[in-house]
């Protein structure tokens, strides 16, 4: 008889799932499916990430499991986890079942082998902490330890133990984006652990880079602007910096983007931008010299990542500036200016500006000025026209360019004029 979990399934995940099974009925261990993927299963939400855990070497089951299904296989030993990429690309974590306690908080915990309840219970909310069995007698029924399923009807965060937010202070912020993702509300010994938490600030213990792993993670999300209030009115930005939250003010850059993007998204772009940049960009603008690279600091980016975003944030406040002061610009200057930032920067300075003309000229560089920028003109050709090759080349090909965009030059006869007018007398 089919469980009411397999209804839910799609036959592609079925399948693969009965196949894992069958690996571990093979290797005479437990398996499970485990986390988000169960969570959003039971909410109907699309969730193609498998995590399986092992009750067995799990390294060893990754290994089987990638031979069964013609896939291949890469072990962190360390950590006892092994990712099985499929054919078609897909991932599948796995992982031996562990129990893991934490010698100091904030740190990465010490692992060793342990039960489906033990490996469920050090989770961090108990509806992530549901699992599936995938084989023996009970294929396909639901394991629920610590009433995950019932805090999910009642749509409720609820995380195990009292010194959860110690051990991994990751929660703090993985809390703000369960709680807004799926809009849950805590539980009220879940609330008072997490001020508690945030006022005796102990995201302070993590490093840089699992504190940006969780910023990005919020940034990623699909309107990260109520994550970003909810975490001011929790006082947690000052994770980030001391001075973000009075930096950002009432979050007015955060809320016009949100605003802008669904407008921004209907411009055909040269390719698909990567969205949190935008709203990183925004939330880093309204830093300081100073408060910038202790920002980019605490989040451990590196020096090529910090000349970056300086550089951007640093042209696109003169631009808007720029675009603030007058209102008509031929389209070679607007092509010289966009085509000196990243899609997004050009973006943000969409999103940001008031003025509807700045909309317009964004619109249009995506829309027009890119395609009409390329001279017919060839490096080949200005050498064949008499042109030697050398600095002056690349003026030849710009004033070509900003010719071609200022309609000043329509045919390759009209190139070839202006090259012969301007350079060759
Ligand atoms: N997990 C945890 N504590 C963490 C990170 C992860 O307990 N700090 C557990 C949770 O059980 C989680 C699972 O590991 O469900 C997988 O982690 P991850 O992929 O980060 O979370 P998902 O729940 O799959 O969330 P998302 O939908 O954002 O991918």
């Amino acid at each position: 008889m089919k469980s009411i979990m397999q209804d839910r399934l799609s036959q592609e995940t079925m399948d693969i799932l009965t196949s894992i099974g069958r690996v571990a009925d093979e290797m005479d261990l437990r398996a499970y499916v485990v986390g988000g993927f169960v969570r959003d299963l039971l909410l109907d939400n699309e969730n193609l990430d498998l995590d399986v855990v092992a009750e067995g070497n799990g390294t060893q089951f990754a290994i089987e499991i990638s031979k069964a299904m013609n896939g291949s296989v890469r072990s962190y030993e360390s950590f006892g986890t092994s990712t099985v990429t499929l054919e078609n690309g897909n991932k599948i974590d796995v992982a031996t079942a562990r129990k893991e306690s934490y010698l100091n908080p904030g740190a990465l915990p010490t692992v060793e082998r342990g039960s489906i309840e033990s490996d469920l219970f050090r989770r961090d909310f108990t509806i992530n902490s549901l699992a599936i069995i995938l084989n023996g007698d009970d294929s396909f029924k639901l394991i629920d330890f610590f009433n995950g399923q019932n805090d999910l009807n009642e749509k409720v965060l609820r995380v195990h133990h009292d010194l959860s937010y110690q051990d991994d202070p990751c929660r703090i912020f993985r809390t703000i984006r369960f709680e807004q993702r799926l809009k849950f509300s805590l539980s009220e010994k879940t609330e008072m652990l997490l001020n508690d938490a945030i006022q005796k600030k102990h995201f302070d213990l993590l490093s840089g880079h699992r504190l940006w792993n969780e910023i990005i993670a919020i940034l990623k999300e699909k309107k990260p602007l109520r994550y970003f209030r909810r975490m001011k009115e929790l006082r947690l930005l000052t994770a980030i910096h001391p001075k973000l939250s009075y930096n950002l003010g009432d979050m007015k850059s955060l809320e016009k983007i949100e605003k802008a993007l669904p407008h921004l998204r209907m411009i055909p772009l040269p390719a698909k931008p990567e969205e949190w940049k935008i709203y990183l960009m925004a939330i880093l603008c309204d830093l300081n010299d100073e408060e910038f690279t202790q920002t980019c600091k605490r989040l451990s980016f590196s020096e090529k990542q910090i000349t970056f975003y300086d550089e951007e944030l640093k042209t696109c406040r003169l631009y808007q500036e720029k675009l603030n002061l007058k209102s008509d610009f031929l389209p070679s200057e607007i092509f010289n200016m966009f085509s000196a930032i990243s899609t997004e920067a050009v973006l943000l300075l969409a999103a940001l500006s008031d003025k509807e003309r700045t909309k317009k000229f964004v619109q249009l560089y995506f829309t027009e000025y890119i395609s009409s920028s390329v001279p017919e003109l060839t490096g080949d050709d200005l050498i064949e026209l008499g042109i030697q090759p050398g600095p002056l080349f690349k003026t030849v090909l710009n004033s070509l360019q900003s010719a071609r965009l200022n309609g000043l030059v329509i045919s390759r006869e009209d190139e070839v004029a202006l090259v012969k007018n301007e350079y060759l007398n």
